[in-house]
């Protein structure tokens, strides 16, 4: 199966270095007009002379993406220029690592405006154009840190894991107009990581090794709703589910049989990856233990 991304526009925020180079590299090869987005003027031209050497089309956009209306300032002109927002990767991030206990929440509080809102500005500033459309490829940029936590990033971690949140309504909110949403969680050396990840690791852990995952969800037949681990050519899925759980009802001693049934509520065998949020009180409400008391 062949993947053509010619004629495709993409938007790759945070692409003057690190992952978002490499992507931004990557959709260019297959042959997407990329808009390189960084806050680094140097970085961002560095890449974009990069793809158009390789004979790719290119231009920079140099603002924060916490800064909405330079965003849709971007937006407009990227429309204004080629038309079309098709694919847009939200890459760029920060890091402010501390205990929480040690956290100042101005620290907090940027880390979330990055990641977060910064990824809710562009994919604000083009989702109307993507409908009218209908068509759209939308990747988020998680993390294993929010989705399985991490020692001193809580606010990276509150930040990742909401964009999840984020790709699981949006997904849904895309579908009927073809937009389709994923989320990426990479692990690769970068500026970001080369002192949180050993020397050792590091070595095969190269951004481009994680791209083709990017490549793959930005491709016409991308899959939608998933969370796409990438890490030294690997690739994973992770997924959010739901265990059957037990059905305690009215019970006086309801909170007493919670605790005697830990095990089964937390076995997961039979576990599902609810459709939507309305799958838990589906469940819930006809729980087979409540069915069969009936
Ligand atoms: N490297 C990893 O192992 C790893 C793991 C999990 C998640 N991530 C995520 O991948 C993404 C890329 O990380 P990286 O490792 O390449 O880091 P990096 O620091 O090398 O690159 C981040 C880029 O984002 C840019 N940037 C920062 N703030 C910005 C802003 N407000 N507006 C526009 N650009 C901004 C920076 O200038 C930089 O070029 C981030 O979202 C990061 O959280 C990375």
């Amino acid at each position: 199966m062949t993947i053509a991304l010619n004629g495709r526009v993409a938007i790759v925020t945070g692409a003057g270095g690190g992952l978002g180079r490499s992507h931004a590299l990557s959709l260019a090869r297959y042959g997407a007009r990329v808009v390189v987005n960084d806050m680094s003027p140097q970085g961002a031209e560095a890449v974009v002379n990069e793809i158009v050497a390789a004979g790719g089309e290119a231009f920079a956009h140099v603002c924060s993406v916490t800064d909405r209306a330079a965003v849709d300032a971007m937006a407009a002109a990227v429309l204004d220029r080629w038309g079309a927002v098709d694919i847009l990767v939200n890459n760029a991030g920060i890091l402010r690592d501390k205990t929480f206990a040690k956290m100042d929440l101005d620290d907090f509080a940027a880390v979330i405006d990055v990641h977060l809102m910064g990824s809710v500005n562009v994919t604000k500033a083009v989702w109307s154009a993507m409908r009218e459309r209908s068509y759209g490829r939308v990747i988020f940029t998680t993390s294993s840190s929010g989705l399985y936590g991490n020692f001193g990033q809580s606010n990276y971690a509150a930040a990742k894991m909401a964009l999840v949140g984020l790709m699981q309504t949006l997904a849904l909110e895309g579908e009927r107009h073809g937009i389709r949403v994923n989320c990426l969680a990479p692990s690769a050396a970068t500026q970001m990581t080369q002192d949180l990840y050993s020397p050792e690791d590091l070595k095969g852990l190269s951004s481009d090794l994680v791209s083709p995952g990017v490549v793959a969800l930005a491709a016409e037949n991308a899959p939608t709703r998933t969370i796409l681990l990438a890490g030294a050519g690997a690739f994973e899925q992770a997924n959010i589910t739901m265990t059957r759980g037990i059905y305690v009802g009215e019970a006086n001693d309801a909170a007493e049989r919670i605790q005697a049934g830990w095990a089964q509520i937390s076995d997961r065998t039979g576990e599902q990856a609810p459709a939507s949020g309305a799958a838990q009180y589906h469940h819930e409400v006809n729980h087979p233990d409540r069915v069969a008391m009936r």
